[in-house]
């Protein structure tokens, strides 16, 4: 066990301690318009090793690269083709992870052994300072205990790694809640691996032809190679089992309200007057960006209410949408229950 340091990002002398610490090859969970990272040196393969130890994540699961200006793109990566520019001018700084081939400088630990590497850009202001501070990239996967949801305040990051990381970076709550979209440029045409805050409407209005990986919406087939390491693991899931209902309105309200031991909701802002069970509301049916926002937080406090199972309400997959539901059926483990 270590202390953590606890710091402000409104703070600029807190900003400095955070980069001194990454520059000596620490761990530092910083803000960002998605998710809190958890951030090490990401040319420093040492350094960013720790960041599996620390999360108790597997070592064939990739980090993303976080910069602080376009051009830092070009060192860490084979080429940057005509699509990644396209993709950079439209939406970055922001929520969107590009894959291409990489570099040589970046290390094993990083890319978990393949041949690609994940790079993005965030918007939020304390992390383009921490990064700027540095002056080198730093490697991020967001700052919670490997499968528990993403932590969306400093307090999750504290919660799930205090004594286990040099510091946090307070920068309030995320504005998206979930994490970035994630798309490789490695192949052609190219693929959505992971749905986020960048709907994959905004990316096929830029480059035409996405695929959508399967395993975005389904189970990955077993013997089947991953697009994404990620997507073989249980992902953003409470510690109570959760269970999707993919149903009309009334039968979600009756069939909560019938299996009630020991059971919470995660429902609809309209939902929470008619559920007789402990329940903790994630937007309105309509609201993909707010369920997006509130989600991770949600489960959070469901599982803070001691329940053992949590009933989900499927949201709509359109737009952010998509993003909400492709996290709850991995929470889910895909137990999805229909009418
Ligand atoms: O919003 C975000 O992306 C947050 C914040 C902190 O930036 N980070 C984040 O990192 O969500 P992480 O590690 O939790 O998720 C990264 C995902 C994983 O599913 C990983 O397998 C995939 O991206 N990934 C990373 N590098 C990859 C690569 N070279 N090829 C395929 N998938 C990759
Ligand atoms: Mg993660």
């Amino acid at each position: 066990m270590k202390e953590t340091m606890y710091l402000r990002a409104s703070n600029p002398e807190d900003i400095e301690i955070a980069a001194k610490i990454l520059k000596e090859g620490g761990l530092v969970g910083i803000p960002t318009e998605t998710v809190y990272g958890l951030a090490a040196n990401a040319l420093d393969g040492e350094a960013s090793a720790h960041i599996f130890a620390a999360k108790g994540r597997p070592a064939d699961n990739p980090l993303i690269v976080h910069i602080c200006d376009v051009d830092q793109l070009a060192p860490l990566v084979q080429e940057v083709p005509e699509s990644a520019m396209k993709l950079a001018e439209h939406f970055w700084p922001g929520p969107l992870t590009m894959i291409l081939p990489k570099a040589d400088c970046i290390p094993d630990s990083v890319s978990a052994g393949l041949e690609t590497v994940a790079i993005r850009y965030p918007s939020h202001p304390a992390a383009q300072a921490v990064i700027a501070a540095c002056g080198f990239p730093l490697a991020a996967p967001s700052a919670n205990l490997s499968g528990r949801p993403s932590p969306t305040t400093a307090e999750h990051v504290m919660h799930d790694l205090g004594g286990r990381i040099d510091a946090v970076l307070d920068g309030g709550p995320c504005a998206v809640g979930v994490e970035s979209t994630v798309i490789t440029l490695a192949t052609n045409p190219p693929r959505l691996l992971r749905p986020g805050g960048i709907t994959l409407e905004q990316l096929r209005s830029v480059l035409g032809e996405i695929v959508l990986d399967p395993a975005v919406l389904h189970p990955l087939a077993s013997g089947a190679k991953a697009s994404s390491p990620g997507m073989k693991y249980k992902h953003y899931a409470p510690k109570a089992n959760v269970i999707l209902l993919d149903g009309p309105r009334d039968w979600y309200l009756n069939y909560v309200n019938t299996h009630q031991e020991d059971a919470g909701a995660l429902c609809f802002t309209e939902d929470l007057a008619e559920l007789t069970v402990p329940c903790v509301a994630y937007g309105t049916e309509t609201e993909s960006a707010k369920q997006a926002h509130e989600l991770f937080e949600a489960l959070r406090e469901l599982d803070d209410l001691g329940v053992s199972t949590i009933y989900a309400r499927c949201p709509d997959q359109s737009g952010v949408g998509l993003a909400v539901y492709n996290r709850l059926i991995r929470a889910a483990g895909f137990e999805v229950r229909k009418v």
